[in-house]
């Protein structure tokens, strides 16, 4: 009689025990035994050569849905992540309808449901008007609880004012994400915007501007006790002074932040254009000294997808974002293989630290009883990224052409092969995540 539905058999596992030899055994979509075990199971996967990791959690996505779905939508950015090797993504609300009401997070859920091909929560976008539902919002199934943004970026919203801020941590209960920079210096310098010129980027959208906002978010968050979540830091500056306040900030770094510099506006142009901006080098070095001394909690691609002809626009007219939640995990497992972090570190950010700082339910361990959520790669596999095999609608990458060792062969949601060898295997098996602070778990009150 078959114990298990399917069994990993001779992978070398990455989780809270270390890195080691075992088989990983699956019953009805979670992981049922880690161990020794023989092959009684509906199906025997040899994962010889291959590490298991956790099933990594993109803590920062844009799929464009409802609004702009010439750039993404929610099937096509959940393909893409999953052909990454992402299990599970939270999607921002800077969609069109905004998501700021429960319509539209209705909405989204029931577009996601059994159409994306990863599992998901949606944020909520945090306004002036919407302060007085956001208690009840953040709490909705599949909510992965308030965003805001403080500068202004792609979409409208928009709550740059101390005391916007303020009403909005006063009102909500989980740790809400920012978007953290000053809109009233950008304003004061957009004429340092130089016409067709990237590399200006972050001129106007300076250290400072990032900082003081952080500076400012965090005494917002204590005075009203409140946790708070700084998204894509991109400063060292930023990286130091919340070294100071993990009691209440968490801190979210990306993987373009930590791989490009200022270097590549003269190569890619506003392909890197992004917000907040890639810096120098020095900035660079400030992020990764944080992956290391764990000031970082998350890692999070901030996956934004613009079309190239959009990208093409003279600067400042080119928008803002690049694709990254497909390449999140190869650009990653390289600099594992460069000796930048270890495999340890990269599973506690993209799956240890979402559970942790979330409350997520049943997801982000290999542990019996969790989710069979996993994340399979060849840490000695060597290949180049190219424009062609990104999956998103927008169909490029700022890393085209880069060699990188490390790469995703399988990608499995609540036991269901969703992904091996580059193909897609099962369709469309998303469903929402549930959190310890949400109202509801699944299965979704929506079906
Ligand atoms: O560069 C960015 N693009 N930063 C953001 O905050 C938003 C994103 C987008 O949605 O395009």
């Amino acid at each position: 009689m078959a114990l298990f539905d399917l069994i990993f058999k001779n992978a070398t596992l990455v989780n809270h025990q270390g890195i080691f030899e075992a088989d990983l055994g699956i019953r009805d979509g979670k992981i049922a035994d880690i161990g020794k075990m023989g092959s009684a199971a509906g199906a025997v996967i040899d994962c010889t050569g291959l590490h298991i990791l956790p099933g990594v959690i993109d803590t920062q996505v844009h799929f464009r849905e409802p609004g702009a779905e010439h750039k993404e939508d929610l099937r096509s950015g959940s393909l893409s992540a999953v052909m990454g090797g992402v299990t599970s993504v939270f999607e921002m609300p800077n969609t069109n309808p905004l998501t700021v009401t429960k319509e539209a997070f209705d909405d989204k859920i029931s577009r996601a449901v059994n159409s994306m091909h990863c599992d998901f929560a949606f944020y909520v976008g945090g306004t002036h008007e919407n302060t007085g539902q956001l208690a009840v919002l953040e709490k909705l199934p599949g909510c992965a609880g308030v965003k805001v943004f403080m500068g202004s970026s792609t979409g409208s919203l928009l709550v740059p004012d101390d005391d916007g801020v303020a009403a909005i941590l006063n009102s909500i209960s989980r740790r809400a994400a920012f978007h953290s920079e000053d809109e009233y210096r950008l304003e004061e310098r957009k004429h340092l915007r130089v016409e067709g010129d990237p590399a200006s980027h972050p001129v106007w959208r300076d250290v400072e501007a990032a900082l003081k906002s952080t500076k400012r978010l965090v005494g917002l968050a204590r005075a009203a006790g409140k946790r708070i979540h700084v998204l894509h830091i991109s400063t060292a500056e930023e990286m130091m002074f919340l070294s100071g306040h993990k009691d209440i900030a968490s801190v979210e770094v990306t993987p373009h932040h930590l791989t490009l510099d200022d270097s590549a506006y003269k190569s890619l142009g506003s392909l890197v254009q992004m917000n907040p901006p890639v810096r120098s080098l020095a900035h660079q070095k400030g992020i990764w000294a944080g992956v290391e001394n764990g000031v970082a909690d998350i890692l999070g691609s901030d996956h934004a997808p613009h079309t190239l002809e959009e990208k093409a626009e003279d600067y400042p007219n080119s928008p803002s974002g690049m694709t990254g939640v497909q390449t999140l995990v190869p650009i990653m497992l390289d600099h594992v293989n460069n000796g930048r972090l270890s495999l340890q570190r990269f599973a506690d950010l993209t799956s240890a630290g979402p559970n942790r700082l979330f409350g997520i339910t049943g997801k982000g361990r290999l542990a019996v009883g969790y989710d069979a959520d996993l994340t399979i790669v060849d840490l000695k596999r060597t290949q180049t990224i190219t424009n062609d095999w990104i999956a998103s609608k927008s169909g490029w990458t700022p890393y085209d052409g880069k060699k990188v060792t490390g790469w995703p062969v399988g990608t499995i949601v609540r036991g269901r092969k969703v992904m091996w060898e580059g193909e897609l295997v099962e369709k469309s098996v998303g469903q929402p995540i549930s959190f310890f602070d949400g109202l509801e778990t699944r299965p979704s009150l929506l079906n």
